[in-house]
């Protein structure tokens, strides 16, 4: 480790997606390899989320191996779940593999369970940054998460699709997003699907008054087919709301899962700059020797908070959005 200017300089950091993957992660990885070596800094990649620090699956990363990859949804450095890590001794033992490989820093992107890791890893001595990854974008700290946009448009090509034939046939299409507990992702396809109604954890909502109503209204005004969006969250199975669409409005009722579908494919442009921006900022904070922060966007700036401020605080629905869309959604 050298001292520049009383500062002391890392040269060699390691980047890991964690949880579920989310399209833009590829492109975030990139911006993090080539930001770094931009600052004379050596970037490994440690395979499989927190499993690679424990087991040493890691791989040496320089700009040419982030080749070709801004356009591919997924990680190239697989993502997964790693139970082992929420037991303190296992992190210890990634604390000591890491200062094998030389680890001084890293670069963790994922959402909030991947962040209480990476806090902890801090806390443990390696200077390490969070980047928000999911398409649930439900990270407190941050307005959006790479890969957001790229799973709403995934969904909406999907939503439209289902309309043609939905509407072909004049019948009701329930449509189920996902999205985790959190509606931002079944609001955000709901208006801009056009949905007569839209359903999501955060808000109370009676199939009668919220859904069927509308859909007899609209009825009456000579509408002829329906397209309800349906957050994975809500507390309703999603065949027992097309039973009762059927039952009290007597419209032919459909279901369909997106499913994983919503977390795959090339990511739009506005994640792979919200990537390549973020990715960027994690470095110089790195180049620094600042850890313990969480990367994030905040009023259309670029901003990093501590990431333990960031994991207490809460996110909350867009009210006016949601205000918007019932207003418009008939
Ligand atoms: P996400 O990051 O998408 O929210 P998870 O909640 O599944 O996904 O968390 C991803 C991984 O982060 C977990 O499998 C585990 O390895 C690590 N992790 C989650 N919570 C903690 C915690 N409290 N302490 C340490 N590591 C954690
Ligand atoms: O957090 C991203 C997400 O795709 C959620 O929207 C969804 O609830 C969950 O992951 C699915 O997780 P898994 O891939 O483990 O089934």
């Amino acid at each position: 480790m050298k001292y520049m200017n009383g500062l002391k300089r890392i040269k060699k950091i390691g980047v890991l997606t964690s949880g579920g993957d989310s399209p833009g992660m590829n492109a975030t990885i990139r911006a993090v390899v080539r930001t770094a070596d931009n600052f004379g800094i050596n970037v490994v990649g440690i395979r499989r989320g927190y499993n690679g620090l424990l087991n040493g699956d890691i791989i040496e990363l320089n700009s040419r191996s982030v080749a070709d990859i801004m356009h591919r949804g997924g990680t190239f450095l697989y993502t997964a779940r790693c139970m082992e890590f929420l037991e303190e001794k296992n992190r210890l033992q990634a604390v000591k593999n890491a200062q094998k490989y030389g680890i001084e820093g890293l670069v963790i992107i994922g959402g909030d369970g991947s962040f209480r890791g990476a806090e902890k890893l801090n806390e443990l001595g390696i200077p390490t940054v969070g980047i928000p990854g999911t398409i649930d974008n439900d990270i407190a700290a941050t307005d959006y998460s790479i890969g957001f946009d790229t799973a709403c448009n995934i969904g909406l090509e999907a939503v439209d699709r289902l309309r043609d034939t939905t509407q072909s046939h004049e019948k009701c299409s329930l449509i189920e997003v996902m999205g985790r507990n959190a509606g931002y992702l079944a609001l955000q396809v709901g208006i801009a699907a056009g949905a007569t109604a839209v359903l999501i954890p955060e808000k109370n909502y009676n199939i009668t008054r919220d859904v069927c109503y509308k859909i007899s209204e609209g009825q009456k005004r000579g509408k002829t087919h329906h397209i309800i969006i349906v957050s994975e969250g809500c507390k309703d199975n999603i065949q027992a709301i097309a039973d009762q669409i059927e039952l009290e409005t007597k419209i032919s009722t459909r279901v369909t899962v997106l499913g994983h579908i919503q977390r795959g494919g090339p990511p739009t442009v506005l994640d792979r700059v919200m990537a390549t921006r973020m990715g960027y900022h994690a470095i110089e904070l790195l180049s620094k020797d600042i850890g313990g922060r969480l990367v994030g966007l905040q009023k259309n700036e670029i901003i990093d908070i501590d990431i333990n401020e960031g994991l207490e605080k809460q996110k909350f629905i867009d009210e006016n959005l949601y205000e918007i869309c019932n207003v418009v959604a008939r």
